[in-house]
């Protein structure tokens, strides 16, 4: 059981919340809305349709941004000095914080589209002066233009940094594409206070797991993770280490991957914390126009002398911050720690008695030491059994920590890349990873005999719906968030697929154990999606339609071994609106869930719109439920769904007060029951801009353009995951 199961109504006090919580009109109200330029479908990204970054990239010249990259480094520039002489560790911490917003629960965050550079994400308080990292990065993305988008830049700077310093490298992929606004499909919480600790669904005591809210991987608002002061900036080193478990889980990181990411990341650089934090105050999103979109500035002299506030907390975590080494934990086993507050007022611990040898050089001045510091996080892989057994096999073996770390944080940083298809450029590493979820390469035997294949399926016994159902469950896992699940490698006939809830196990095996006889050499990930589109070619047919629904074979079967299960459970759906399936009620309404998953499937409204419709009368309830199966020929393609919910002669009427999730249709009488149906159904009779889609499915005449815009609409979920075929590797 996975922690999203439980405590359904966000904390029990049975409040609901908006899909999208706190967005960024509610933090900054006043912002210029230029989102109003970009209605029916007019689009903010400037590059245009034609403009193909895998093809761009593959002309840039990878070694000279490298060398560029380098340079960079060690170019301190005055309005923005480097620590040490070295923006190492500064271009370090941006990369980690562009990847680290990643949560595995919908496969939203990441690096994967540039987002640090827009609300809300440019001036979260754990971004904090992370502007002046990219705005150093400025005249390297001018001269490399288009062969490089934000989203890989920020990712190999952070790779040439580490390079840069000595560290262990794993390898580089390109093919992030920029978008050019600020996506805002993501949940980042509810809270109204920067940094509030209100995301704990319940007020934790230390012995028990921090249940993080909805797909959140943050303790509170505006951090990556956790608070570096510890819970609620409690100096709890143990708590720190359970809410570190639990945010670098969501992320799908164990307690290896943690430690050596944030021990390897902490080998380099200091933090700030100088001044009084409300110097911190005005973060990018709320400067005046004259400020260019920085934040978070003091004067330069102080600037200058090294007086910077980020986090608050002061100093370097090792007495060499520009050089890989094993310091950090030579020096967290080495010495004990006392609780101190730096100069800006934050806890940190201190090293009792330090050898000169072991301060640290200041940021300004290297003849000048000064003491080292850990944070209440850093304490954590000391105090805490788990992370101490870990980091003492680091401490003794430097070369499992190269290992640990190159190879954790390539997946920090590719995680949400999808599959390796999707890898641009020189330095993509050979070595298959099983978070990158392989599927062997597909083939289409040519003695495949395709018609005899559709005759067999539809000659077996097996429903419409079974056939539908069957299909939608494998590829409607997809998710273009991170480019995960899919119809690809058939994994919906292996852990922890075949057994959830939503896809009925008992019924799909019999489906699936039905196809597997069928389909000869094809396989299985084909067969699947083919049986589907026959069922749909048959159910079309019967409602007097001929169609034919495309089909792409070259699918491959993936392996029960290389299938990542416990980064797979995070994908179970709680709910399939297009199925009418709810596992249990979530903190928001019902048919938000829908649109969520509408949302990461990449469809439209229309799209949407019909597909629900569509499957409704094919057949493809949950269990056959027959809420929203407004028709009286299930199994035929028809727009009875949106004829029938829209026809003024029914009323529909809640049935159980208690849960507000089912419905009856009453005739205006009231005396003859008509249809039952979900939520889900009734808001395309509710809201008015699905009603009007769905006015437009129910328009005599229409007939025939719901059929074709349903199959359009189901091929594209099928195909969502071919990035073989269908699509350049960096579509997003
Ligand atoms: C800096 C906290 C994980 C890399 C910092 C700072 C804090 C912090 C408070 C100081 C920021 C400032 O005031 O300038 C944490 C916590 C973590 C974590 C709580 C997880 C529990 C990581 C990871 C990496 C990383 C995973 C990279 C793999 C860095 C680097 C710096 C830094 C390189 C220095 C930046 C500079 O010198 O300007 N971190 N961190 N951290 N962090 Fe982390």
């Amino acid at each position: 059981e996975n922690s999203l199961e439980r405590c359904p109504m966000g904390g029990g006090e049975g409040k609901s919340r908006s899909l999208l919580g706190r967005a960024n009109k509610d933090w900054w109200p006043d912002a210029l809305p230029v989102d109003i330029l970009h209605q029916h479908g007019v689009s903010p990204d400037p590059m245009g349709a034609e403009y193909d970054y895998a093809e761009a990239f593959s002309a840039l010249d990878y070694a000279a941004l490298k060398a560029d990259l380098t340079k960079l480094m060690t170019d301190s520039k005055p309005w923005w000095p480097a620590d040490y002489g070295h923006y190492g560790p500064f271009m370090i911490r941006m990369a980690w914080h562009a990847a680290g917003t990643y949560r595995v629960v919908d496969g939203r965050g990441g690096a994967s589209s540039g987002q640090q550079r827009f609300e809300p994400l440019n001036s979260w308080p754990d971004n904090g002066n992370l502007d002046k990292a990219r705005r150093l990065l400025w005249p390297i993305k001018k001269k490399y233009g288009k062969h490089i988008s934000w989203a890989d830049l920020f990712i190999l700077a952070g790779n040439v940094a580490i390079e840069s310093m000595g560290g262990p490298i794993f390898g580089f992929a390109g093919g992030r594409k920029d978008v050019y606004q600020s996506e805002g499909d993501t949940y980042w919480g509810s809270e109204e206070v920067w940094v509030g600790h209100a995301n704990h669904k319940t007020r934790i005591r230390p012995e028990e797991q921090l249940d993080l809210e909805g797909p959140l991987a943050a303790d509170s608002m505006g951090l990556i993770y956790v608070n570096p002061e510890g819970p609620g900036g409690n100096p709890d080193p143990l708590g720190s280490a359970r809410d570190m478990r639990a945010t670098f889980l969501r992320m799908a990181m164990n307690s290896e991957e943690t430690v050596a990411l944030t021990a390897g990341g902490h080998a380099f650089g200091k933090a700030h914390g100088a001044k009084p934090s409300e110097s911190f105050s005005k973060a990018p999103a709320s400067e005046a126009v004259h400020m260019q979109g920085l934040g978070w500035l003091t004067d330069s002299e102080e600037i200058g002398k090294g007086h910077i506030t980020t986090s608050g907390i002061e100093g370097a975590w090792t007495p060499n911050p520009t050089q890989w080494g094993g310091d950090y934990f030579r020096l967290l086993f080495k010495y004990d720690y006392e609780l101190v507050r730096s100069p800006a007022g934050a806890q940190q611990w201190q090293p009792i008695n330090p050898d000169p040898e072991d301060m640290a050089p200041d940021a300004r001045d290297p003849n000048k030491r000064v003491p080292t510091m850990m944070t209440t996080a850093d304490m954590a892989l000391k105090m805490d059994p788990e992370f101490r057994a870990i980091s003492e096999r680091f401490r003794d073996d430097q070369a499992a920590l190269d290992n640990a770390f190159a190879r954790a944080w390539f997946k920090l940083t590719h995680r949400d890349m999808g599959p390796k298809i999707r890898y641009l450029g020189p330095e993509v590493p050979e070595e298959t990873l099983i978070w990158q979820d392989p599927v062997p390469e597909g083939t289409v035997p040519p003695d495949v005999d395709i018609a005899a294949f559709k005759k067999e399926v539809l000659a077996s016994g097996l429903s419409i719906g079974q056939l539908v159902k069957t299909a939608w469950a494998s590829a409607s896992t997809y998710r273009k968030s991170d480019h995960r699940g899919g119809a690809n490698g058939a994994r919906i006939a292996l852990e922890p697929q075949k057994n959830w809830a939503v896809n009925e196990p008992a019924e799909l095996a019999t489906v699936l154990a039905k196809l597997n006889e069928l389909r000869g050499a094809m396989s299985l990930a084909d067969a699947i999606v083919l049986a589907g589109s026959t069922a749909i070619e048959k159910a079309a047919k019967d409602a007097g339609f001929d169609v034919t629904v495309p089909f792409t074979g070259g699918r491959g079967d993936a392996t029960q071994e290389w299938t990542d299960v416990e980064s797979f459970v995070w994908m179970e759906p709680q709910a399939d609106g297009f199925r009418n399936y709810l596992k249990t009620r979530q903190p928001v309404k019902t048919e938000e869930l829908l649109l969520d998953k509408a949302s990461l499937l990449g469809l439209s409204a229309p799209e949407m719109t019909v597909l629900l419709g569509g499957l409704r009368v094919l057949g493809a309830n949950h269990g056959d439920k027959p809420e929203g199966v407004l028709t009286t020929r299930k199994g035929q393609l028809t727009n009875d769904f949106f004829v029938n919910l829209l026809d003024n002669d029914t009323f529909w009427k809640l049935i159980d007060t208690s849960s507000d999730e089912e419905f009856v249709g009453l005739d205006r009488g009231g005396q003859q029951e008509r249809w039952r149906a979900t939520r889900t159904d009734l808001i395309f009779g509710s809201n008015s801009q699905l009603r009007a889609t769905a006015e437009v499915y129910a328009e005599n005449g229409n007939e025939g353009k719901f059929v074709r815009d349903f199959v359009k609409a189901w091929v594209k979920v099928m195909n969502a995951d071919r990035f073989d075929v269908t699509d350049k590797p960096v579509s997003s």
